[in-house]
């Protein structure tokens, strides 16, 4: 069985390197005499790698070899690598890809064409890194009704938060950190301003409740913004701030999904505690009850890992396809973030103080000021009693004399 990889870069690389290290052991679980890498796609030339003379920049050599029974697509981002994957399932060939912005887009429209012509279409690697979820999520808890998915879906910016609140390490500089690893995005802000996270609770949401769910309909804030201050009064609440994706079925069907930056308790709560570049995902289900995935979320082995499990399936199920399906998405099917209700802690910027605590008791009956040593004499922060979402931010936007500096919710898990 021969192979090719789209893309030689931190994923596509890892992918080279894992199947050579493990040569034997990979050709025996795919029950095939042998794996073989024939050829690299990409627009750059790699003198003295060592995979250097498989290197070709023209995918037509791919597509039209019939050699090549599994493609892996380690491009990112949309294009070319949409209209690559497009014509290898077209041509008969299985792709594998960590591209989760390929899924979260184009996701339906593949799992379509793979299915038009009896091929595979894999992406264990597009979530989570080296954690196995998506075949979990798909065949083992195939006999539940998930009620919800929640995760810690990006490794950069949990990396970033534990740098920054654990270390006090300055933002950039950890997002530095990041980038040296190999965990952050090409373009980093798929990854603070909470893209990425998206487009990964979209794949697991179709998953989960058999949709598409398109990462436009999916409201996604990042991490810019959260400060030290942030840090203690979650503290003070007995929280952690993390970055999560939540995806829920509602009871009329529909689905709500969010990422949000939001204040995790830490007690009875698994998320609360993931740290660096680790990731993790809740999954409720009715008959499992929850059950939590934790591993490495991002770089270049753990997601190498995931890839090449996804070869092996391919290469052991060449005549057979694998079962991963949904339907399509529709514009009513994702109930907007402002319908949810919630608590929400909330940080403002006051001219003054007691006329603005006021106010807030006012607007939100319930609040709890929150204090912390050191706290500036013109800032407020306090947690509010259930609100629906939409409301929060219309009063928010309308108290007097006040400046909201930062609204998170405080997590339902
Ligand atoms: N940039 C992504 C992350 C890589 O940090 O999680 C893995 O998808």
């Amino acid at each position: 069985m021969e192979l090719a990889i789209l893309g030689y870069g931190v994923v596509g690389s890892g992918v080279a390197r894992l199947l050579e290290k493990n040569s034997a052991g990979i050709a025996a679980r795919a029950m095939q005499p042998a794996l073989r890498l024939k050829y690299i796609l990409d627009i750059r030339d790699f003198p003295g790698d060592p995979f250097e003379a498989l290197v070709i920049h023209d995918f037509d050599t791919i597509l039209n070899d019939p050699d090549v029974g599994i493609v892996a697509e380690t491009i990112g981002g949309l294009r070319p690598a949409f209209e690559f994957v497009l014509a290898c399932l077209r041509a008969g060939k299985s792709v594998v890809t960590s591209n989760k912005e390929l899924v979260a887009v184009k996701g339906y429209e593949l799992l379509q064409a793979a299915r038009e012509h009896n091929v595979n279409f894999l992406f264990e690697g597009s979530v989570g890194g080296g954690i196995p979820i998506i075949r979990p999520l798909s065949q083992c808890l195939a006999a539940n009704e998930v009620s919800r998915v929640t995760g810690i879906l990006n490794g950069t910016t949990n990396f970033i938060l534990t740098r920054m609140i654990e270390h006090a390490m300055p933002f950039d500089r950890a997002l530095r950190l990041a980038q040296e690893n190999g965990y952050a995005e090409a373009d980093p802000s798929a990854d603070v301003d909470g893209h990425d996270a998206c487009r990964k609770i979209c794949i697991l949401a179709a998953l989960a409740f058999g949709r598409h769910v398109y990462p436009g309909q999916v409201r996604a804030q990042g991490i810019r913004g959260i400060t030290l201050e942030d840090a203690a009064y979650a503290d003070k609440l007995g929280c952690n701030i993390k970055l999560l994706a939540q995806a829920r079925r509602l009871p009329d069907g529909r689905v709500s999904a969010l990422v949000a930056p939001m204040l995790v308790p830490r007690e009875g709560n698994l998320l609360a505690c993931v740290s660096d570049v680790y990731n993790a995902i809740l999954v409720r289900g009715d008959a499992v009850e929850d059950v939590v995935f934790y591993g490495r979320g991002a770089g270049q082995l753990p997601t190498a890992s995931a890839v090449v499990a996804d070869i092996i399936d391919c290469a052991r199920h060449i005549d057979r396809r694998r079962y991963q399906e949904w339907d399509d998405g529709a514009p009513e099917y994702v109930a907007p973030a402002e319908d949810d209700t919630a608590k929400f802690y909330v940080r403002l910027a006051c001219e003054d103080i007691s006329s603005a605590r006021k106010q807030v008791l006012h607007a939100f009956p319930g609040a709890a000021f929150l204090e912390i040593e050191g706290a500036s004499g013109n800032e407020l922060a306090f947690v509010t009693l259930p609100v629906r979402d939409g409301a929060a931010q219309e009063t928010l936007a309308k108290l007097p004399g006040t400046e909201v500096k930062m609204v998170m919710r405080v997590a339902e898990v």
